[in-house]
């Protein structure tokens, strides 16, 4: 079933950079632990190369740097399921400081 919210989509980038930093098992974690209702695509460079692995929440262009395999489920729970991104995770340049 398609509703609204399926087209919030979780871009995690695998170009080269990201994947030397881990980008493909972060991928795989988005993959486990998101829902049907989110999208997860492996996406091309994000142009943000050496901050990553990089990922970016759709519709509302939310920017994840720096993320880990292990810190996936808080981005899944707190934002793609509570609707509250993760701001100590946030990519500061995008995202102003994070607490
Ligand atoms: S390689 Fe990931 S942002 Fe460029």
């Amino acid at each position: 079933m398609q509703n609204i919210e399926s087209s919030r989509r979780v871009l995690v980038c695998q170009n080269r950079t990201c994947r030397k930093q881990g980008a493909a098992k972060v991928l795989t974690a988005f993959q486990q632990l998101s829902g049907s209702e989110v999208a997860v695509v492996a996406s091309s460079c994000l142009g943000q190369c050496g901050s990553g692995p990089m990922v970016l929440v759709m519709p509302e262009q939310v920017w994840y740097s720096g993320i880990r395999p292990e810190e996936v489920v808080s981005v899944t729970e707190q934002h793609l399921q509570g609707g509250k991104p993760v701001k100590a995770m946030l990519y500061r340049k995008f995202h102003g400081s994070a607490n």
